[in-house]
């Protein structure tokens, strides 16, 4: 039998390394697995049913089903036009998508807005998402758990928004959604298929901010989208 003190190790040791595992997981906050709120989720037999956008944000914005539902201020489901041929994604809603509840508007979506303008669009034209709907704790990089549980969402929009055209920003929704670790460099430059839909990758605005060099290559990006879209518009 062990003694009282050796127990009393064994349980200091256990604590010690959940602790770990759960900083290895979750990054460097604690995740009490309690609920915020009353949550009311689809059901396993309504989820793929809904008939719009607005329903679909209805039956996932209470979603607890990772960590960061627990951390998060607002859910950020997508924003734009509901019928758009071009759905820009982008990786996970930042400090200030958090606090408003819409994908791209701070600095890096001042510069995304200039994007679309460039190609004689308009925000309210293209709908914008993100791989992730709740924002991870100081901006880390989405971990691959949350962007499994997250994708079925984006999924569904995919499926309602019928986009034409899929615009990727950034090497984590590239990689992701083309299931690759390929650089974002040699990911530029094509178009890729994503289940029928085409699939262009460029630089994420904030990288653009870091590194304005890149805005060169970025522009030539979204010229090769802008000359697709007018042969496919003219062709319909
Ligand atoms: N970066 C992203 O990838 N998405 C946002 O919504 C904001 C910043």
């Amino acid at each position: 039998m062990p003694s009282l003190e050796e127990e009393f190790h064994s349980v200091i040791e256990n604590t010690k390394q959940y602790l770990v595992q759960q900083t290895d997981l979750f990054g460097n906050i604690i995740y009490k697995e309690e609920k915020k709120e009353e949550v009311t989720m689809v059901s396993d037999e309504q989820w793929g049913k809904a008939k719009s956008l607005d329903e679909l944000n209805k039956q996932i914005c209470t979603c607890l089903k990772c960590p960061l539902g627990a951390t998060r201020t607002n859910f950020v489901f997508g924003v734009g036009n509901p019928n758009a041929d071009v759905m820009f994604i982008g990786e996970a809603p930042g400090a200030d998508e958090d606090a408003q509840g819409e994908p791209f508007v701070g600095r890096a979506g001042q510069l995304l807005n200039k994007i679309i303008e460039a190609v004689q669009m308009k925000r309210e034209d293209v709908y914008i998402c993100n791989i992730l709907k709740c924002r991870p704790p100081g901006n880390r990089d989405p971990q691959p758990t949350e962007m499994e549980t997250c994708t079925p969402y984006l999924t569904e929009q995919i499926k309602l928004v019928k986009p034409k055209f899929i615009i990727c920003l950034g090497r984590i929704s590239a990689q992701w959604l083309l299931q690759t670790n390929a650089t974002l460099g040699s990911l530029r430059e094509k178009v890729h298929d994503y289940h029928g839909t085409k699939l262009i990758v460029t630089y994420h605005p904030a990288a653009l901010l870091r590194n304005p060099n890149w805005k060169y290559p970025a522009w030539e990006d979204m010229k090769m989208f802008k000359k697709l879209y007018d042969e496919l518009k003219a062709n319909n």
